[in-house]
């Protein structure tokens, strides 16, 4: 993809707890400009999502396909209500057990959300989001904020200040800094619009969460051909860093075969023999290696990686989520 010449904002970065800054941030969505805020799971970058001005935007700074459509952030069920045409039992039960919270549900849309929003389609995606910060600018807004994560198309989520103004600085007028993301990895997505629940996009909220309050749930598979897709975040290659991503079963035989400059993501510690500098070791519980890998990938990046080697990952449900993520940015060996 290439980068866009043109940089026309000199960005600022405004520590959250800066006099003024929420009214910054929620002056500048008022006027249809685009704010980087922290969520609980990854940065998004705002834009008003009843302004089809203001959501083109986004696509445009983030280098997004048209046909990727926008997940729309709100404060209240109240305010999820305005924004679909149909609120079905589930959508209560599920946004009583875990709004607000990393868990995006797919509705009907209502006329105030633009088809841009939904990429033309019919439905729309909506998340109560639980940052103390996301949600005081929601409530400054009083109107519902469209919010991809705050990266450039198909490159891995920011987990703090520095990766947006890695990939979006000269292209957004602010971002918010409140510092590292709880939970570091994008909210689950899940169909409401079919019979049964389908989780579009696996997230921390597992699928063994959902059926505990919902029963039923399906998981949909990521189709071959990328026309059929349901959900354009099911495209296979999604999440990358600029490295070369290898996730390897057999660790020890997959450090035989790579040459010393190779950086190793793991849940155990480096060999005596290995550039302590190249290896990233992450914790062994999910919850813990959710929120450190976007920012491991980052620096990966920062340090000019070719290659990334990855431990593969325990294969059960609450590991989940980070496999699938795994597997988008890079390829099983
Ligand atoms: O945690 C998150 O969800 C973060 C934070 C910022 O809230 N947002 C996020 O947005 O990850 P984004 O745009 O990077 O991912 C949105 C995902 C994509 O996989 C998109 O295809 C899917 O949600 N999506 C959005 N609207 C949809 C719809 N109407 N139908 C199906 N999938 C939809
Ligand atoms: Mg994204």
């Amino acid at each position: 993809m290439t980068e866009p010449s043109e940089q026309p904002f000199s960005t600022e970065i405004q520590p959250a707890d800066a006099p003024g800054a929420l009214g910054q941030a929620a002056g500048l969505l008022g006027q249809g400009q685009l704010v980087a805020l922290p969520t609980e799971t990854v940065y998004g970058l705002a834009a008003d999502a009843r302004s089809p001005g203001a959501v083109a935007r986004i696509f445009k700074a983030k280098g997004r396909p048209a046909g990727n459509p926008l997940i729309v952030h709100v404060d209240s069920v109240e305010m999820a209500k305005g924004c679909v045409a149909a609120w079905p039992s589930a959508a209560s039960q599920l946004a009583g057990a875990f709004w607000p919270g990393p868990l995006s549900f797919v509705l009907p849309k209502a006329d105030l959300i633009p088809d841009i929003v939904t990429a033309g389609g019919p439905t729309v995606a909506v998340r109560c989001p639980a940052h103390p910060l996301m949600r005081s600018v929601l409530a400054k807004c009083g109107f519902p904020l469209a919010a991809p994560s705050a990266n450039r198309s198909s490159r891995v989520s920011p987990t703090r200040a520095e990766h947006v103004v890695d990939q979006l600085g000269g292209h957004i007028p602010l971002v918010l800094d409140g510092g590292a993301c709880d939970i570091g990895i994008e909210s689950t997505v899940l169909d409401l619009t079919g019979d049964t629940p389908t989780i579009l996009r696996p997230g921390i909220i597992s699928l063994g969460q959902l059926q505990a309050v919902i029963g039923s749930v399906a998981v949909a598979k990521p189709p071959a051909g990328d026309e059929s897709l349901k959900s354009p975040g099911q495209l296979q290659q999604h999440y990358s860093p600029q490295a070369k991503l290898v996730v390897c079963g057999d660790l020890a035989a997959a450090l035989g075969q790579v040459d010393e400059a190779t950086h190793v993501i793991a849940r155990e510690p480096a060999p005596a023999t290995w550039p302590s500098e190249l290896w990233h070791r992450l914790p062994d519980a999910a919850p813990d290696f959710a929120r450190e890998l976007y920012d491991t990938l980052h620096r990966c990046d920062r340090l000019g990686a070719e290659t990334i080697l990855v431990q593969s990952l325990p294969s059960t449900d609450e590991w989940a989520a980070l496999r699938d993520r795994l597997n988008r940015a890079g390829a099983v060996a």
